[in-house]
């Protein structure tokens, strides 16, 4: 099957299908048993990362069980900051740590040219994927936003406040802006590159977008974006693109139109209603279930995945979680929504008029 035929790419070129197709952004870890088998067998969760027989196992996993619409590779968006150079290492139980950027010239000592060397592993596990998934599984690549990427590699690990990048920011823009820049050209070398591999949908995720004021969301969120989607698509515009920008609430419009993206994955606090008025004409929208419900089950999931059908099903929708599943999460849970929304019917009549 050609890219064009499988469900994910034709709702994300337009088309209206019912029922939606199906993705959960982390949708391989550690609420599966055979991930946590596979995650045992290396060194470390980077090693997982870049060992491409593991790799493509784990990225398969959920697949096999649940035949989602999409497989999304499996890597982490920390692995580019490795690939410049910065020391990144996972520390069981307590997340991402990473050696700080303190300074303007630990910025200068970043260093982009080894980055495909240092991600060949992720373009063979790419490779691999496209001749091992089903022939109507889209092949999703990803990498973090700029500002997301950077949070860490300023903060060190997962932060509260982003007091100290944001403080970097406020205070020299000229510095933080280097930084920045540095990440929208090798991000978008590396989604280029993921392409080339065999990716056939990129999403963006800048899950902490959420925590600047509207002129510094535009400048270290929006603007970066839009300048990566700009990139990838004067080679390959035909790629559709889905932008993450978790937290953005009422900006999301300006993501909308602004971005040039074909799809605004919406995180859980977004109204639906108001997502389907202002934003669903514009984009395909991707998402929101609480990853919470699918810890919860039973009837507070049915209920929540009732509604997200309703408002939003009669447009062009991919469903999807609005942030990562939890590692709490029961796999029958997942099956039971997995059910859900692949048995349901769109009242007649009931299409969004475009
Ligand atoms: O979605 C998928 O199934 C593909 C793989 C994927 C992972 N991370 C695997 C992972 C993707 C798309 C990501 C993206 C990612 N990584 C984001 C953006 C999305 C989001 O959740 O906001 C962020 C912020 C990161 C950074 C990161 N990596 C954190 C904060 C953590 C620790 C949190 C945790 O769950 O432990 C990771 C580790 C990580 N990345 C795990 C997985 C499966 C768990 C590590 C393990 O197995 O021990």
């Amino acid at each position: 099957m050609t890219a064009h035929n499988k469900k994910l790419i034709r709702v994300l070129k337009g088309e209206i299908l019912t029922p939606p197709p199906i993705w959960l952004m982390r949708q391989a870890g550690r609420y599966l048993p055979e991930y946590r088998a596979t995650r045992a067998q290396a060194k470390d969760f980077l090693d997982l990362c870049f060992t491409p027989d593991l790799a493509v196992e784990v990225t398969l996993q959920p697949i096999r069980r649940y035949g989602f619409d999409g497989a999304i590779l499996f890597s982490d968006i920390l692995v580019v900051p490795h690939a410049l150079g910065q020391r990144v290492w996972f520390e069981e139980g307590a997340g991402p740590r990473l050696e700080p950027l303190r300074d303007a010239s630990d910025i200068a000592n970043l260093n982009p040219d080894g980055l495909h060397d240092k991600l060949a592993p992720v373009y063979e596990t790419l490779r691999r994927l496209c001749r091992e998934l089903p022939r109507e599984t889209a092949l999703i690549g990803f990498a973090g936003a700029p500002w997301t990427v950077a949070s860490y590699m300023i903060e060190g690990q997962t932060s509260r406040d982003f007091a100290t990048a944001k403080t970097w920011a406020y205070r020299a823009p000229e510095e933080f802006s280097r930084l920045i820049d540095i990440l929208v050209a090798s991000t978008s070398d590396y989604l280029i590159a993921q392409i080339e591999a065999g990716a056939e949908v990129l999403q963006l995720f800048d899950s902490w977008a959420g925590v600047w004021p509207e002129a510094a969301l535009r400048r270290w969120c929006l603007k970066p974006a839009a300048e990566i989607v700009r990139r990838v698509k004067a080679i390959y515009p035909e790629v559709p693109i889905i932008l993450f920008p978790r937290g953005a609430g009422l900006l999301y419009e300006a993501f909308a139109t602004e971005a040039g993206v074909e799809g605004l994955s919406l995180d859980t606090t977004v109204p639906l209603n108001w997502a389907r008025e202002r934003l669903q004409g514009r984009v395909v929208l991707q998402g929101n279930l609480d990853p919470l419900l699918l810890v919860a089950g039973g009837t507070a999931l049915e209920a929540g995945v009732t509604k997200i059908l309703e408002t939003l099903g009669n447009g062009p929708l991919i469903f999807n979680l609005g942030h990562g599943i939890t590692p709490q999460a029961p796999p029958e849970h997942v099956e039971q929504l997995v059910a859900q929304v692949r048995g349901w019917r769109a009242r007649a009549g009931a299409r969004l008029a475009r």
